[in-house]
């Protein structure tokens, strides 16, 4: 019988970190006691949560990069690597999604997502199992993938999700052999920024649920608050970014031998993503 593993002196990163589910996700093990690699677009938010995971007693580093660049993501791995002299935990969560109907939708807005949610999280996935085969770790990759990747009807968003799904599946199988395991983890409707290349007009109906006085311009990042408000009062159909960070770091610290391969977080009430 193997043990538990704990995330105690284990190096993560975390892409996306700047925002919703990635920033939960980076607090939440970062509290527990890894080392944690914040990395995405937003300094400021990175700082505050690096000071919030200090403050618990752990140790955060951040990293301003642009996920789509393969050379960024792979000196992101190196600098993880050449600070703490490791690598355990891989968090591929940096994704986009612009809505548009096919028939309507622009290329770069599809380009966008694609070398996003695809392309950098591939590059990620390799580099990292790179640098955990050189430290010898018994790793985890996690790749937040999505409930629009359950239905076949869920647009150019959607098929981005069936290939994280599809990646995460091969690269399972193709680390068999290693201490290394790969968590495909789907979320449903969870209050984040995620909306913010929507309708505005639907985001603002639901920000004018919180009570706030908060302009909507598509493309901006919202106010903590309205997230804050939002789990509070619509908590049956948006669910919190921490629920989704519990069940990763659930997965992290399971014994080696164990895979816990899929993995759906979602609120009671599910809303087409
Ligand atoms: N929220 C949901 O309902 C939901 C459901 C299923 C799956 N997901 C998935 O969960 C993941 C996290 O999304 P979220 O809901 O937390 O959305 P979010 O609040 O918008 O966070 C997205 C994060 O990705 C970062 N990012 C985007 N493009 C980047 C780039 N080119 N380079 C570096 N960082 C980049 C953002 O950085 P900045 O904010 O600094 O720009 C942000 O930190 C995504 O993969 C998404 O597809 C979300």
């Amino acid at each position: 019988m193997t043990s538990n593993l704990s995330v105690a002196g284990r190096t993560a990163i975390v892409t996306g970190a700047s925002s919703g589910i990635g920033r939960a996700i980076a607090e939440t093990l970062g509290s527990a006691g890894a080392h944690v690699f914040l990395a995405g677009r937003t300094a400021s938010a990175m700082e505050a949560s690096k000071k919030k995971i200090e403050q618990a007693g752990g140790q955060a580093d951040c990293v301003t990069l642009d996920v789509r660049n393969p050379a960024e993501v792979r000196a992101l791995v190196e600098s993880a690597v050449s600070a703490s002299g490791r690598l355990d935990i891989m968090v591929n969560n940096a994704g986009v999604s612009f809505p548009a109907p096919i028939l309507e939708g622009e290329p770069e807005e599809w380009r966008t997502m694609l070398e996003t949610n695809i392309l950098a999280l591939l590059v990620g996935c390799q580099a990292a199992v790179q640098a955990m085969r050189a430290c010898s770790a018994e790793g985890h990759i996690v790749n937040i993938s999505s409930i629009a990747a359950q239905r076949r009807d869920s647009g150019v968003y959607g098929s981005t999700k069936h290939a994280v799904n599809a990646i995460s599946a091969t690269l399972r199988g193709e680390l068999e052999d290693d201490t290394i395991r790969v968590v495909n983890v789907m979320p449903g409707a969870i209050a984040t920024n995620f909306a913010r290349n929507f309708d505005p007009a639907f985001v603002d109906a639901i920000v004018k649920m919180t009570g706030l006085d908060v302009d909507v311009v598509k493309g901006d990042r919202l106010p903590d608050e309205v997230f804050e408000k939002l789990t509070g009062s619509l908590r049956q159909t948006l669910g919190d970014p921490v629920d989704v960070a519990n069940a990763v770091l659930y997965a992290v610290t399971q014994p080696i031998d164990v895979n816990l391969a899929d993995i759906v977080v979602r609120p009671p009430k599910q809303m087409n993503l």
